[in-house]
């Protein structure tokens, strides 16, 4: 009976308080990594020691449980998730196999998800209430394309995604808001420093219920910009694809 007890309670994962960080860093990696990938780089990886900083990292969902036995001081996250809870959905995996493995995180809405597998707002609205529901933290993507922000489009494009894809039972203490140009990603382009405060800045001010979410930046995010990105007053930390597949430049932009 006790013994019973214990192990509900290891297994009962308790959702992060986003209250308790200054900053975020989430390695996003994409369908890169095996296991010797990640063996190499936990041997070479430098956390900070200022316990205020999340990092997180997310690797393929095959490798989520063999890197969150392996990781110390890194929070674990998923790249997708199923809209759905359970059920004839060949090929998904559920937010409840998620919290199973005890993984805290989940990107959703990320731009490649949106362009390649036709991704829609409506569809991530329902991810995030799924992962919400399981005690796991959504990192919600938006971000213009490189045409609309030349049509002068990209405020109207990140509200419409921002209201459409969040769900009632996101606040700031569950979810986590990611900005990424699409532009930028993968591409070493960045918007200016001011560019970037001021899409924050609209972000928060989108919605009263924004205000005070935690909104990372993401594209082309690399250890000789991160500091002056993340410093930025509206800026809570970042999200980072090639850059967080070496650890050293993963371990200098997380660095004190
Ligand atoms: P990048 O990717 O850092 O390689 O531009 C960011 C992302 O896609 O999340």
């Amino acid at each position: 009976m006790v013994a019973s007890i214990i192990i509900l309670s290891i297994r009962e994962i308790i959702m992060i308080n986003l209250d308790d960080f200054s900053s975020f860093y989430v390695a996003n990696w994409k369908l890169n990594g095996d296991f010797e990938f990640i063996d190499n780089f936990l041997k070479d990886l430098k956390t900070p020691k200022d316990k205020k900083k999340c990092v997180v990292i997310c690797p393929t969902s095959i490798h989520l449980d063999y890197l969150s036995k392996k990781a110390v001081d890194v929070f674990i996250g998923a790249q997708n998730i199923s809209s759905h809870y359970e059920g004839s959905y060949t090929g998904e995996i559920s937010a409840k196999a998620l919290k199973e493995l005890q993984i805290s995180f989940c990107i959703i809405g990320h731009s490649e998800r949106r362009q390649y597998y036709k991704e829609i707002n409506q569809e991530i609205n329902l991810k995030a209430a799924t992962l919400v529901k399981n005690q796991i933290t959504p990192i919600l993507c938006i971000g213009e394309t490189l045409e609309e922000k030349k049509n002068g489009l990209t405020k109207e494009i990140l509200k419409k995604q921002l209201l459409e894809s969040i769900n009632s039972s996101c606040n700031k203490k569950n979810t986590i808001i990611a900005y990424e140009p699409v532009w930028a990603i993968g591409t070493g382009l960045t918007p200016d420093l001011k560019e970037i405060d001021e899409v924050h800045e609209f972000i928060r001010s989108c919605d009263s219920s924004f205000v005070n979410f935690s909104i990372l930046y993401g594209g082309s995010v690399k250890s000789n910009n991160s500091k002056e990105i993340i410093s930025l007053p509206n800026v809570n930390g970042a999200l980072i694809g090639g850059a967080s597949l070496k650890s050293g430049e993963f371990s200098e932009i997380i660095k004190d």
